[in-house]
């Protein structure tokens, strides 16, 4: 058996090891059926004390810092070194997939471990990061874990009410951490020498082109709002229709507007993920509601005139129906491009594997893009099968291509070198 064929064989079981670990990981949810898992609930910090045992196995020093970011460190042998961090995120959507951000933690700490069998260590330290928020599901503010870590943590999310009326800040105290240690989460330019994080890619394009994985170009930007209607509730049989100031007739149509508006531009999507009507009957005009709006691009000039057209017409819609409106601006970010020194290596890796490079952006944000305003970042996108689904129960994707990962995270750990070639 050559060298080739028995490095082969040892990531086929760390493929397999990942897939059965991401099961496991998957049974920490709050709901008996369905993958959730929201920051700071049992089944989160279940997760958590889960992965700090697995990163302690694999060979590394565990540490939970203030926001619940759970951090491996596997020593380097040049103490002065700058870290190479990889990681993502275990916290998930309402009834999402399994793989969206754990793949990111648990193959990195499967390669760990097989460096720490074989008694290898680089010249950097390697911190692996299980980023303990990134979806924004509980709290309605994205990416927590990795704004501690980048010092770009907004404090004033953690009076942020859940839907018991429960404040980000009660949550993480009755959970055992400190919020007022948050800003020594922070870590500062130079710590890091590269951070690289591994995803599946959420979408259809690397299975429909037969591919395993692909390089991140850049993560899209995007603008995200609260639209709160108010209208005049009344009776569902009595008002003519020409007499109604009705809030879901009014979101409808603006609903639609961001459809056909987002149909214009290639790379330009608009989503309306909530729609409620608070206290709504089925014999009652809606006279209140609320929808959530999401506007992302890869190009942010693009975005940002189209989020200028959908509020335009917002005030359009809402004048002409009578409707009171309040708009507000729960998150925007700009597009982040991916460091283009390490997509080269990440490429070079892949050669070295048998695939193919390919380069493609990503729709979907990631804790990638905040860490890039503190180090170079780069992704590795890894195939989901069934159709490209995420965020969705369906979501899957396969042990060799967990395996094939693996092989090109480790050779491109094995080759990095901290400093940018010039
Ligand atoms: C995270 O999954 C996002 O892109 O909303
Ligand atoms: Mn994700
Ligand atoms: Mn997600």
């Amino acid at each position: 058996m050559t060298k080739t064929d028995r490095d082969t064989r040892n990531y086929s079981v760390l493929g397999h090891e990942i897939m059965t670990r991401i099961e496991t990981l998957a049974s920490h949810t709050e709901q008996e059926g369905e993958m959730t898992r929201t920051y700071m609930t049992a089944a989160h910090r279940g997760a958590a004390s889960q992965i700090a045992s697995w990163m302690s196995e694999a060979g590394m020093a565990v540490r939970e810092d203030a926001v619940g970011n759970v951090i491996g460190r596997y020593e380097g042998t040049d103490p002065g070194s700058a870290i190479l961090m990889t990681g993502s995120h275990f916290d998930t959507v309402r009834d999402g997939g399994k793989y969206d951000g754990p793949l990111g933690i648990l193959l990195p700490i499967a390669c760990v471990a097989e460096w720490n069998r074989q008694g290898k260590r680089f010249p950097f330290p390697i911190e692996v990061v299980a980023f303990c928020e990134e979806e924004g599901v509980r709290f309605k503010a994205p990416l927590l874990g990795s704004r501690a870590i980048a010092g770009s943590f907004d404090k004033s999310v953690l009076e942020n009410v859940d839907d018991q009326g429960v404040t980000m800040r009660e949550a993480m105290i009755s959970a055992g951490l400190d919020p007022t240690q948050l800003d020594a989460a922070a870590m500062s330019k130079g710590d890091i020498a590269a951070y690289l994080e591994v995803h599946i890619e959420q979408g259809p394009v690397l299975l429909e082109e037969n591919r395993g994985l692909g390089v991140v170009t850049a993560i899209s930007g995007s603008s995200r709002f609260m639209l709160e209607l108010q209208g005049v509730a009344g009776h569902a049989g009595t008002v003519p229709m020409a007499s109604r100031n009705d809030t879901v007739m009014a979101g409808a149509e603006i609903a639609l507007y961001i459809e056909k508006r987002c149909n214009e531009s290639p790379g330009l999507v608009g989503t309306v993920g909530q729609f409620n009507v608070p206290n709504g009957a089925g014999n009652v005009i809606p006279g209140h509601a609320v929808m959530s709006i999401d506007i992302r691009a890869g190009e942010d000039s693009i975005r940002r005139s189209a989020v200028d057209d959908i509020q335009a017409e917002i005030d359009s819609i809402c004048t002409r129906r009578g409707i009171r409106k309040s708009l507000e601006k729960t998150y925007e970010a700009a597009s982040v491009a991916c460091a283009s020194w390490l997509q080269q290596s990440l490429e070079e890796s892949m050669e070295r594997h048998g695939c193919t490079p390919r380069r493609l952006p990503s729709g979907a944000g990631h804790d990638g893009m905040i860490i890039a305003d503190i180090a170079p970042m780069a992704m590795l996108f890894v195939r989901c099968g069934n159709g490209g689904i995420s965020h969705n129960p369906g979501e899957t994707m396969s042990a060799e291509d967990a395996a094939l990962a693996s092989q090109v995270f480790a050779d491109f750990v094995e080759n990095f070198s901290a400093t940018e070639p010039v």
